[in-house]
């Protein structure tokens, strides 16, 4: 598909259309919904939820309650749902979409130890019979429903067993209706370089739509990876935290060649603002100012005064001062610069090398 038709051409996932081939990735403790929304709204076509853990005894804790509410967010809704068992998986997937959900998501990609101890989330390419088995009852549990589902992966369980291509095609007969792989290996975790290779050999081989994944953090490696791997949609994960607006940088950037001007100030101010609102409306003041505080750091890292500044923001403790100090420094950071400056890909590559010591990667 030429580049520029990537923004404006829409996806079939079964019988279900995203807007656009722009995807907004999964990330426990940081895309939920008022992140999804936020994302939705400055250009990401599709936002997949947080997991949420196939284990019923855990349905009713805060944290899966909140994965679970969907209130007010943009269709398509998308769960993503993590297991071991075939069985609890299928039940899972049942009781997301009497919760809403119009899209199930299967995690084969998460290489966090709390995930990978309980043989879920990657673990699961090392065992395909299991993995087979699992998108099958998962299909199975949602055909009735008319509910696609969809499964994401890296590309295996390590450099000698990459065995994204052999679970793509079993996955696609079994009922897979789009697939999202992050060029990683289990073994890398975060480490080292996305490559995209197997990528394009996934790409080649099924004829479901497939995403790609990892390392995008610019307008000119989303071409470039579009390019390669000749994949239907991206998805951007580390990139989008603090930097939401991204999704319509990659969108302007493959209409028309060129990069947009960079936000203004004071929209970045109102975006995070009305984010922080949402973010309190789900978590509530206490837990919400303290989560928040990851959201604010990582859109203020960059910028001047921004390390001494989220110092600073961490000794806050209610909602009324987070946003007073929020409003107070993106009003003085516009007085000086009326645009945000350059953040700098440095940064947030650096960034994406940093994030395994930190991976929230917490089903349970
Ligand atoms: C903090 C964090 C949490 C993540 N949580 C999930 C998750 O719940 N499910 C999942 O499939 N992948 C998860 N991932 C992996 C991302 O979806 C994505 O595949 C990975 O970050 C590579 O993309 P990127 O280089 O654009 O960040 C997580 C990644 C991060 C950094």
């Amino acid at each position: 598909m030429p580049l520029q038709d990537v923004c404006t051409s829409t996806l079939l996932v079964g019988s279900i259309e995203l807007p656009n081939r722009l995807f907004v990735a999964p990330m426990a403790g940081v895309t939920d919904r008022p992140f999804r929304m936020l994302c939705k709204r400055l250009g990401a076509g599709y936002a997949v939820s947080e997991m949420v853990t196939s284990r019923k005894d855990l349905w009713h804790s805060l944290k899966t309650s909140r994965r679970a509410n969907h209130e007010g967010e943009t269709a398509p809704i998308a769960v993503q749902i993590a297991g071991t068992d075939a069985a609890m998986m299928a039940e899972a997937a049942a009781y997301n979409i009497d919760r809403g959900a119009q899209i199930i998501d299967i995690n084969m990609g998460c290489p966090a130890k709390k995930v990978c101890n309980k043989w879920a989330g990657s673990a699961l390419m090392q065992d395909e019979p299991l993995a087979l088995e699992i998108v099958e009852a998962v299909v199975a549990a949602c055909a009735p429903h008319g509910v696609p589902v969809t499964l994401k992966m890296r590309t295996g369980w390590s450099a000698h067993n990459k065995n994204a291509e052999r679970i793509a095609r079993a996955a696609e007969n079994a009922g897979i209706a789009m697939l999202t792989v992050h060029g990683r290996t289990r073994e890398q975790g975060y480490k080292g370089q996305a490559e995209y290779d197997t990528i394009a050999a996934v790409k080649a081989a099924v004829r479901i739509p497939v995403v790609a994944n990892g390392d995008i953090t610019s307008p000119e490696k989303a071409a470039q990876v579009l390019r390669y791997t000749g994949a239907d949609a991206i998805m951007v994960g580390r990139a989008a935290q603090g930097r939401p607006w991204i999704f319509g940088d990659i969108a302007h950037y493959l209409a028309t060649g060129e990069h947009r001007a960079r936000p203004l100030s004071l929209d970045v101010k109102r975006w995070l603002v009305e984010h922080l609102h949402e973010h309190y409306g789900l978590y509530g003041e206490f837990a919400g100012v303290r989560t928040a505080r990851k959201h604010i750091g990582w859109a203020v890292r960059a910028l001047p005064g921004g390390e001494a500044f989220r110092a600073h923001m961490n000794t806050l403790d209610g909602i009324d001062a987070q946003i007073r100090a929020v409003t107070d420094f993106f009003d003085e950071l516009g007085q000086q610069y009326a645009r945000l400056p350059d953040l700098g890909e440095a940064l947030l590559e650096e960034e994406g090398e940093a994030v395994e010591g930190r991976v929230a990667c917490t089903a349970y």
